[in-house]
């Protein structure tokens, strides 16, 4: 493990399922670095509107009901990188397909996208923190030292995302996954608040045919380049 690289911000981002949470892992383990899922918190914030019966459908949002509750909702990250709403780790339920499904249109609310970067900025702000999402390079941390822009092949990702559910117990066909991932890639690049673009200064990573292994090491020689560490 290195111990050389200084207290940076890595900001990752990427259309959903291509692994950029694995690799956020990954380097927070490697580096001893804090990691943050805002994904996971678009997902709480979800989670909050459905058991409230705050959302008709996938999409029909009570914005006059979920606003004002804001204010009071705890969801942070503890033990690592769970996610607890409150006193209760909601790390499993905010990973199915019905959070899924609802969760583009409720992170496309300004709002909601004001709450979460709230409290990204107040988990972020030692630095030594790495971060995945849609928005961290351009929007949330435009200063972050490193960007990474993460993306694959739509089966791949697809393929992966249902492997994933599967190993949850957690049942879905690929059609369904592929059709939703194919769903949250187009309202997530195309809301008006802060949609999901690569940042100018990101280096892109297409995974479609590494290992968890080979894209590891592709960081480190990143990091270490860019930062002039030596081994
Ligand atoms: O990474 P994920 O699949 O857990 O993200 C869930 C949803 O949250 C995704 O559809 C888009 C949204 N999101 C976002 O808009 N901005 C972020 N920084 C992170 C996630």
């Amino acid at each position: 493990m290195l111990t050389t690289i200084p207290d940076i911000i890595i900001a990752i981002d990427g259309y959903s399922a291509t692994g950029k949470s694995t690799l956020a892992k990954l380097i927070s383990k490697e580096f001893g670095f804090l990691y943050l899922d805002s994904g996971a918190l678009y997902r709480g914030v979800t989670l909050f509107a459905l058991e409230q019966g705050m959302i008709e459908g996938t999409d029909k949002i009570d914005l006059e009901r979920l606003l004002p509750a804001l204010e009071g909702l705890d969801i942070h990250f503890e033990n690592g990188s769970q996610t607890y709403m409150g006193e209760r780790c909601i790390e499993g339920e905010i990973r199915d397909l019905r959070v899924g499904s609802s969760v583009s249109p409720v992170a496309a609310i300004p709002q909601v996208r004001a709450y979460v970067d709230d409290r990204l900025h107040m988990f972020g702000a030692a630095g030594r923190v790495v971060m995945d999402g849609r928005d961290i390079g351009t929007t949330v941390f435009p200063d972050a030292q490193l960007k990474l822009f993460v993306t694959a092949d739509d089966m791949v990702r697809a393929q992966r995302r249902l492997d994933e559910m599967v190993a949850k117990g957690q049942e879905a066909t690929i059609e369904e996954v592929l059709s939703n991932l194919k769903e949250r890639d187009y309202i997530d690049s195309h809301r008006e608040t802060s949609p999901l673009s690569r940042a100018e200064d990101a280096f892109v990573l297409d995974n479609s045919d590494m290992t968890l292994h080979e894209e590891i090491v592709w960081v480190r020689g990143l990091i270490m380049g860019r930062f002039g560490i030596l081994e």
